[in-house]
């Protein structure tokens, strides 16, 4: 009898401290910014143009199968070529954490940064985010196709970027990155002005997440790992930067700001923040037998000590498959909440 009692108390005293920080959390969401009438609501969003790295890649291809509503991403086949071992966000929202049949056109390539003129990728033959917008996107969708009917009211564009641009060249002296930061988001604006005058109404901006706590920097030292959150932090800023003076420019438009940052903080700092991750072991290190290849999702290898979806790390700079869901929970709930910059 006393220990039915003691355990529902405890479960009472759980329950509420778990809604008071659902409620803080909802707060940084919440947004008091009109949506226009390009906004449909979360629920009614069709189709959305997705570019990135490969935090965001899953190997879509634009020239093949085309998503439809009983294969939404189109090719190649569910969760596609993630470096997550497993879905990452662009899946997860797509599948999961949508509220309509969101058909995803998702032009993300491994390694981008925004211009490969401005900072080089690790490879000369990555498609940056120039590139997925002027060489793919136009081609293919700006006119838009029957085979992507898509409208300004119903469709939503997402980019993510930054962890390239920022990760080949943090260490150059602070005048050189801001200089260099500064050319980045006039071409980062100038690709929005032209999606815009396309017809995109509806952005979402995901910030860069906290890479320097990525097995790759914590090798570094603690002086090169402040300069490279310090630079992190300087994108950001101009992100933020960059959405305010949109829409006041262009007040037609919706935009929201998704931060990855914050997210990522959230599960490194404390696992159990959110229920998908609540099952991580270890938040600073990778192990080598699941980083090479593409290990089956929630592979075990003794010598790793814990499964592969209890390590944070995949490798030295991607996250695990469960962490991007919580991404991906995280954009859908600030598309649900309304645009966050007015
Ligand atoms: C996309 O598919 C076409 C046709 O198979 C192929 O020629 C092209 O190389 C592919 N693009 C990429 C980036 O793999
Ligand atoms: C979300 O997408 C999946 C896959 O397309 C679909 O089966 C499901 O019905 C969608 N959810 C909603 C609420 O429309
Ligand atoms: C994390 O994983 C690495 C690599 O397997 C291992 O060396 C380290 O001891 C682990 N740390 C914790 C806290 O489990």
């Amino acid at each position: 009898m006393l220990s039915i009692f003691l355990s529902t108390g405890a479960t009472l005293l759980c329950l509420s401290s778990s809604v008071q920080a659902a409620a803080v959390k909802d707060k940084a969401l919440r947004s008091d910014c009109e949506a226009t009438s390009n906004w449909p609501g979360w629920s009614d969003i069709k189709h959305a143009f997705v570019f990135g790295d490969s935090y965001t890649s899953t190997g879509f291809n634009e020239t093949l199968e085309q998503p439809t509503p009983t294969n939404p991403l189109g090719n190649p086949t569910y969760p596609g070529w993630t470096a997550a071992n497993g879905p990452n966000w662009v899946d997860f929202l797509t599948v999961e954490y949508n509220a309509s049949i969101l058909l995803t056109y998702n032009l993300a390539y491994g390694g981008a940064t925004m211009d490969s003129s401005l900072v080089a990728p690790w490879k000369p033959e990555v498609s940056s985010i120039v590139n997925q917008v002027r060489d793919q996107w136009f081609p293919t969708y700006a006119s838009k196709p029957s085979s992507a009917p898509w409208s300004s009211e119903n469709t939503l564009f997402a980019i993510f970027d930054g962890i390239n641009d920022v990760g080949n060249s943090w260490w150059q002296d602070l005048s050189t990155t801001t200089a260099l930061n500064t050319a980045i988001f006039k071409v980062y604006r100038g690709l929005v002005d032209s999606l815009y005058d396309s017809g995109a109404r509806n952005f979402a901006f995901l910030s860069v997440p906290p890479v320097d706590r990525a097995p790759q920097s914590l090798a570094q030292s603690a002086e090169n790992q402040a300069q490279e959150k310090a630079d992190i932090e300087a994108w950001n800023t101009l992100l933020n930067d960059m959405a305010k003076s949109l829409k006041k420019e262009k007040p037609d438009v919706n935009v929201f700001i998704v931060d990855a940052n914050d997210l990522f903080t959230q599960v490194l700092d404390n696992p159990a923040s959110f229920p998908q991750t609540a099952l991580y072991k270890n938040t600073t290190a990778f192990c080598d037998d699941y980083q090479n290849g593409t290990p089956a999702q929630d592979t075990f290898t003794p010598s790793c000590g814990v499964p592969v979806n209890q390590y944070f790390w995949l490798n030295s700079l991607h996250p695990t498959y469960p962490m991007q869901e919580v991404l991906a929970e995280g954009v859908a709930k600030q598309l649900q909440a309304g645009p966050n910059v007015c």
